[in-house]
């Protein structure tokens, strides 16, 4: 390899490198951005709080039988998983994904469709609107 061929190599890949790293900076803004858009639209949305949101599906089992990102530890298949919430069209399968719909099926199922599996977990409506917020905050 002559002198010329392998200057050109060394900046080829030095550039091709820094070409990588703006694209992969412009990337991670943009997810970050999109992150806290989801986010605010979620928390107007239901007027709940995403964070306490996450915290209650844990206290009232709701990973016991769904799979919830964001939930640490085991994770059941008893229920539909609950992956990308946002971009649900019904809730249940029987009412379209309203804020109010979802909020209602939280706290109780059986008031929305009475031969639905899901127990009623004994969580409050106010929490409900903070796992509802949690909820779509998910997206595909
Ligand atoms: C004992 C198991 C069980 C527990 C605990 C449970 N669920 Fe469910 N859940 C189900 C089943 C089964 C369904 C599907 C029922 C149906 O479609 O009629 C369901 C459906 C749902 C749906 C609708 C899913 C869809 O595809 O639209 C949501 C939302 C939901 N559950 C949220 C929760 C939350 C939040 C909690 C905790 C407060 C929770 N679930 C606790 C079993 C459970």
């Amino acid at each position: 390899m002559n002198r010329r061929t392998r200057s050109l190599l060394v900046w080829g890949s030095a550039a091709l490198v820094l070409l990588l790293l703006i694209g992969g900076g412009i990337y991670t803004g943009y997810r970050v951005k999109s992150d806290r858009d989801a986010r605010a639209r979620a928390v107007a949305l239901t007027g709940g709080d995403p964070d306490l949101g996450l915290r209650l599906t844990q206290r009232y089992g709701c990973a016991g039988c769904h799979i919830i990102p964001g939930v640490s530890g085991p994770q059941g298949r008893v229920g539909p998983t609950l992956q990308a919430y946002a971009a649900r069209i019904y809730v249940g399968g029987v009412v379209p994904n309203s804020p109010d719909n979802l909020i209602r099926w939280i706290e109780n199922p059986r008031s929305i469709d009475p031969r639905s599996a899901m127990p009623v977990t004994g969580i409050t409506r106010d929490e409900a609107r903070h796992v509802a917020a949690y909820l779509y905050t998910l997206r595909p």
